[in-house]
């Protein structure tokens, strides 16, 4: 067979296997119940939820997200409706689809992602949670990924109170020894199943040269960017977080908007890849066009399954 029926998108990890690779990046169309659904019916491959937070928080004050021709600069500030309303949605999600569910958690302290883990631990329910490690968007609050010591404390305490698999999500890194460093503390985490690689490149600043202005209200402008601008950096964090976690799965998250984006990130070792500026920008129907395109993608190249190719990105 020659047609793209015959190409192979799903993915196996985690001790399951999904009808294909692709799924929403936390924070985009996955913040209301109905985004949720609309997500897990749409042709993504998994779903996971806005970061949450202990309790609700309405996130920064407005404009706080703007779009470029390059992609776009955001200052959400994590609003959410709180955990007890994700882990409620965990428990009526339909798990019979196939399609994992992901329950993202960034505590505004340790002690709250301890609280949501052991809760979500005492539930009992397949959801599987990915600590975000990394919103650059929270005044007056680092990120966590950014400071090695604290990273690993958090990591210990984790392993304590979530008894099974589980991810985090780190911010971009920029160079060989933070790679290293970041790799030697995340290997110590036999459970720490898989890395989301990356978040939005923070603090970044967004000039309109009509207005002379900033674009976004929050922190005088700056805010974390997405899109083309981060493809690259998204790529080498992939890359180099492949090749530094052996056992460990890595989940390319950061300028994906076709099946050739799509197909890089597995080329430089993603497990799956999910999709943040541009679902924001074209809504759940995204997925199917991604997907089609990178079936065709492959097609053309000979490739029938993700493995034939991931990870295997050429060096000169
Ligand atoms: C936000 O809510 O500010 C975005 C979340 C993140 O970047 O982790």
């Amino acid at each position: 067979m020659s047609d793209l029926s015959s190409i192979d998108l799903s993915v196996s990890w985690l001790g399951q296997t999904m009808p294909g690779c692709l799924y929403n990046a936390s924070g985009v169309w996955c913040r209301e119940e109905a985004e949720l659904e609309a997500v897990r019916t749409s042709a993504a491959a998994a779903v996971i939820s806005k970061s949450a937070t202990l309790s609700a928080r309405e996130g920064n004050p407005e404009p706080r997200y703007h779009r470029t021709a390059l992609g776009s600069i955001n200052s959400m500030g994590l609003p959410n409706h709180g955990f007890a309303y994700y882990l409620d949605y965990a428990r009526r999600y339909d798990y019979g689809c196939g399609k994992p569910l992901f329950l993202s958690l960034s505590g505004m302290t340790l002690d709250d992602n301890l609280i949501m883990l052991r809760t979500l631990a005492a539930a009992g329910l397949p959801a599987i949670p990915e600590v975000n490690l990394s919103c650059p968007n929270v005044p007056g609050k680092p990120q966590l990924g950014y400071d090695f010591v604290t990273t690993t404390e958090a990591l210990n305490a984790f392993d304590r109170a979530w008894p099974g698999r589980y991810g985090v999500k780190l911010p971009p890194y920029f160079d060989p020894a933070h790679f290293a460093a970041m790799a030697d503390i995340l290997n110590r985490h036999p459970r720490l199943a898989f890395v989301t690689c990356i978040n939005s490149i923070g603090n970044g600043l967004v000039v309109d040269v009509d207005s002379e202005s900033v674009t976004i209200k929050p922190k005088d402008g700056l805010g974390g960017l997405g899109g083309d601008y981060v493809l690259p950096t998204a790529l080498a964090n992939v890359r180099e977080f492949y090749r530094l976690l052996p056992g460990k799965d890595i989940v390319g998250c950061g300028g994906v908007k076709s099946g050739k984006e799509a197909f890089m990130h597995i080329l430089a070792g993603a497990r799956a890849v999910q999709v943040g500026t541009c679902l924001h920008h074209e809504g759940p129907a995204a997925f199917a066009r991604i997907a089609a395109e990178l079936a065709a993608l492959m097609l053309a190249k000979g490739y029938r399954s993700l493995e034939a190719f991931r990870g295997k990105l050429r060096t000169l």
